[in-house]
């Protein structure tokens, strides 16, 4: 029989009590207070929780369309290496938005773990490799052709964020896998977690203003699109989609004193 997870230490209200990784089928001893209905999963959803998802998913499909609509109409054979970074980018944004929205209600072992799982895949196994790919393409292509880096705010910006996200992966993953066990285990890899979820709180709004910079002012995007199209997908779509995934943040979970 697994071992019982308690939940009746006065921390219980700190959802960092309960470690994230645990087992969906450990009984804690509430769940066992309860008579073993631990196979209910109690509602996780506040008010306005769900207006806030259907806007982050109508402004990140908005931006996604738009960035796929302008570089696959305008021409992409001509585009070489360019063509994979709008594309790319745009589609990691589109994960790093799924992977956000389906952990932020999380708040017992079995949603949790399910929950983990989901952000992990949309994270590590599309956001994270198609962002990386979509930075080499751009980065790659200016090598080639001779071109300095770095010459612009979105260039700056966007090699930052992708430097931070490389620390951002390695504090998730390194708090998670093998029980915490590089952070000497839990509970002291749980420390960590929360570091690694306020970080990416600032992480993802410097991603959007990298997107929104290169969507609304470079020389491509403003060749390739009108006022209006770029206004919409590239500054109003990412501060809808900002303030949407703000409104589900579970401030119980960003506690540090
Ligand atoms: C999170 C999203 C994004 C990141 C992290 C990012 C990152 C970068 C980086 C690092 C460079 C500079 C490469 C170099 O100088 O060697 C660059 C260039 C560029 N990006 Fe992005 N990018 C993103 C989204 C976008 C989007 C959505 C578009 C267009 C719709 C775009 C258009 C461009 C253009 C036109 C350039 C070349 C001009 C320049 O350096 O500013 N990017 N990007």
């Amino acid at each position: 029989m697994p071992a019982l997870a308690s939940s009746t230490t006065p921390e219980r209200s700190d959802p960092e009590a309960e470690p994230l990784t645990l087992d969906p089928d450990t009984p804690t001893i509430e769940t066992l207070d309860m008579g073993f209905d631990e196979q209910f999963v109690k509602p996780e959803g506040r008010p306005g929780d769900v207006a806030a998802q259907w806007a982050a998913y109508i402004s990140v499909g908005v931006f996604l369309l738009t960035t796929w609509i302008m570089t696959l109409s305008n021409n992409p054979t001509s585009l070489g290496l360019f063509f994979f970074h709008p594309i790319l980018q745009s589609l990691s944004i589109a994960m790093f938005t799924y992977g956000i929205l389906t952990l932020q209600p999380t708040s017992q072992a079995k949603t949790k773990a399910a929950g983990l799982t989901r952000h992990q895949l949309a994270m590590i196994a599309l956001g994270v490799p198609a962002i990386c790919l979509g930075t080499l393409a751009i980065v790659w292509r200016k090598s080639m052709s001779e071109h300095p880096h770095f010459t612009t705010w979105h260039g700056t910006i966007g090699i930052i964020s992708i430097a931070w996200m490389v620390v951002q992966v390695a504090l998730g993953g390194a708090s998670v896998w093998f029980g915490g066990r590089l952070f000497g285990g839990n509970p002291r890899a749980k420390l960590v977690w929360k570091y690694h979820r306020l970080s990416g709180y600032l992480l993802f709004p410097l991603f959007l203003l990298a997107a929104h910079l290169g969507g609304a002012w470079s020389s491509w995007s403003t060749a390739n699109s009108a006022f209006v199209v770029r206004l919409l997908a590239f500054t109003v779509s990412p501060i809808v989609l900002l303030a949407a995934i703000l409104v589900r943040v579970r401030t119980s979970k960003m506690q540090f004193f």
